[in-house]
């Protein structure tokens, strides 16, 4: 999606801008471009394609100045074009940076036409650049003229604007799209993400909803709220060391991130576990008493987040004995939810901007739920703030566009919520112990399952020349499969579905044949021998298997199967080990392909428009 990055200093900001960029890629974007405001006047440089593009031109053509915004853009409103790309201007002398949709945007451009403004691009943003222009004319500065426009806007919006009569002096606001202040020692920054500067500063302030923000020469910040009056936010230090926005020694973030797991998982768990049960109190103070009155979960998420989300509900239901359902947020916040009462709503989401998580939590605010609850990766995202109660995940900045260690940390998190609602609810003492050693043992057991690695990428080998796949899973691990499926055809294009292994026979066993290769995983719960069944109903229709399989399970490799064998890992807890195979594979497969793994086409890290 979009980012956005803006700088006041008393340097050169041209490369605070680029490196700005640079860490924004990850969220997945087709051109850049960034204005300057020189002594020459305002200057722009844009460029189809990846930041590097842009920044060759740069090299040709410097932009030095003390103050600049800049943005990389996923197309939503015109093609990707250099045309297209942002900043957009309005005569010489304005520009702007937009990310999300103004939805009222062909009203507006229609008006400005009839006054008679020229339209250069497709973009819904080039009406906000006009409408600035219009309101600038009347004299009282920039910040005024923003929160004039902003009121002629609908939609959702994070903008940067800039004016060569305010030469040291950028506006921000931001309104359903994330944006932060970087506070640094008489230098200011803005960024969609705080990772986008966090080479000039760790300390930021997280904008709220309506607020729009003037930066100034000096450092100066000056905040005011929807209604326009001055609002005073706190200053907070970023948690993560930047070393988390660089591959090390690995060939992609995803892989990276995916042998992080160990780490991140035991960071999920930490000081969250007592001897023999999980420590409530660490979804927040009021956790405890709200918990109690917990009768039924509704669980929201999209894409990953979702997966996670159906995984809880089996757990949610077997160890602590509460109803739970999951839904897409996408489909739940434009349907009637008949909420039963004493119902905890409940967010997953890694990002904590996803548009459709959000939005579906705030339309939850007037069902008349228990409480909130948001399992999530980022501090200070919005999905964070607006929540009752909060768990956060402590993966780290997850770069990949493919979700891996967000995913293992969210079960994580999940299982822990389960614990603590069965914990309330009346799970056996015994079972609470036998689940917390398991959790305990389980970054252990990730790290086996990780030098599996060699075999599992000749394996790949394997997947390189076809065009679909099938995953298959039962129970718990049905949502594993959908996993699995989800990151091969993200990072490899290859198409891939997933099924409750139950279900081949009632349609997609008319798939199978030599040239659909079947991955099923094969844990030793108490499904096992139906879907040694459901296997062989795939051998006989010569589909070729690959299964990961506990080491104990007896399930022998022959001609057409594939075995590897895990660890053994408590039933309960497989979900999260089985998982990391898979996303082994579908790496490897996505490197053998040549795909462009952290950034694939057409997706973006964090959705946050509709
Ligand atoms: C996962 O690999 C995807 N990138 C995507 O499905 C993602 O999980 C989804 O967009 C939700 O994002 P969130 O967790 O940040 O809300």
């Amino acid at each position: 999606m979009c980012g956005i990055v803006g700088a006041v200093a008393q340097r050169n900001v041209q490369n605070i801008l680029l490196e700005g960029l640079r860490r924004l890629e990850y969220r997945g974007y087709d051109s850049a471009g960034m204005a300057v405001l020189a002594s020459a006047g305002l200057q722009r440089c844009r460029a189809l394609g990846k930041v590097a593009a842009l920044e060759q031109r740069l090299v040709a053509e410097p932009l030095p100045g003390h103050c600049g915004i800049a943005h990389t853009r996923w197309a939503t409103h015109g093609k990707p074009s250099e045309a297209n790309a942002h900043p957009h201007a309005s005569g010489d002398r304005l520009a702007v940076v937009h990310n999300g949709i103004i939805e009222n945007h062909e009203v507006l451009r229609h008006e400005l036409q009839d006054a008679g403004y020229v339209f250069v691009s497709q973009t819904d943003t080039e009406v906000v650049a006009h409408l600035l222009e219009r309101e600038y004319r009347l004299g009282d500065g920039l910040l005024a003229s923003v929160q004039r426009v902003l009121k002629r806007l609908e939609g959702a919006y994070a903008l940067a604007v800039v004016h060569a009569d305010e030469p040291d002096v950028i506006v921000g606001a931001r309104k359903g799209s994330p944006l932060v202040v970087g506070v640094g020692i008489d230098e200011a920054f803005l960024g969609s993400d705080p990772l986008a500067l966090l080479q000039v500063t760790d300390r930021f302030i997280y904008l709220q909803e309506g607020d729009v923000v003037r930066l100034s020469e000096g450092g100066h910040v000056e905040v005011v709220d929807e209604a326009g009056r001055p609002a005073a936010r706190e200053i907070q230090t970023f948690e993560h060391a930047d070393g988390a926005a660089s591959k090390g020694d690995y060939r992609h973030f995803m892989q990276k991130e995916i042998f992080e797991q160990p780490s991140v998982i035991a960071a999920a768990l930490e000081g969250r576990l007592g001897d023999k049960s999980v420590l409530v109190e660490s979804f927040g103070p009021g956790a405890e008493a709200l918990f109690a009155r917990v009768r039924q979960i509704h669980i929201v998420a999209c894409g990953t987040s979702y997966h996670a989300g159906m995984v809880a509900r089996y757990w949610l239901e077997r160890y602590a004995g509460i109803p739970a359902q999951v839904e897409g947020a996408s489909e739940y916040r434009y349907r009637t939810v008949v909420v039963p009462e004493g119902t905890l709503f409940v967010t997953l989401s890694q990002s904590g901007e996803t548009a459709d998580t959000l939005a579906a939590l705030r339309f939850a605010r007037e069902q008349g739920y228990l409480g909130s609850l948001a399992i999530c990766n980022v501090p200070g995202s919005s999905l964070v703030r607006e929540s009752d109660l909060t768990l956060m995940t402590q993966a780290g900045p997850e770069i990949g566009v493919a979700s891996t260690k967000a995913f293992t940390t969210q079960l994580t998190g999940l299982m822990l919520l389960t614990l603590a609602l069965g914990r309330i609810k009346g799970l056996s003492s015994d079972l609470q112990a036998e689940l917390v050693a398991g959790l305990r043992g389980l970054p252990r057991l990730v790290s086996q399952v990780l030098k599996l690695d060699g075999e599992i990428e000749t394996l790949s080998m394997a997947f390189a020349e076809k065009n679909h796949a099938l995953f298959l899973g039962r129970g718990v691990h049905f949502p594993i499969a959908l996993e699995g499926a989800l990151k091969l055809k993200e990072i490899s294009y290859i198409h891939a579905e997933a099924y409750p292994a139950g279900e081949l026979k009632h349609g997609p066993l008319a798939l199978v044949d030599s040239e659909m290769p079947v991955i099923s995983v094969a844990p030793n719960d108490e499904l096992l021998d139906k879907l040694k069944s459901n296997l062989q109903e795939v051998r006989a229709r010569g589909g070729e298997l690959f299964v990961f399989a506990d080491e104990a399970v007896g399930l022998e490799e022959e001609e057409g199967m594939r075995v590897l064998r895990l660890p053994h890992v408590h039933d309960a807890l497989a979900p999260i080990l089985y998982t990391i195979p898979l996303q082994l594979l579908s790496y490897h497969v996505a490197v053998l392909k040549g795909t462009d793994v952290d950034q694939p086409r057409n997706l973006a890290k964090s959705v946050t428009v509709e």
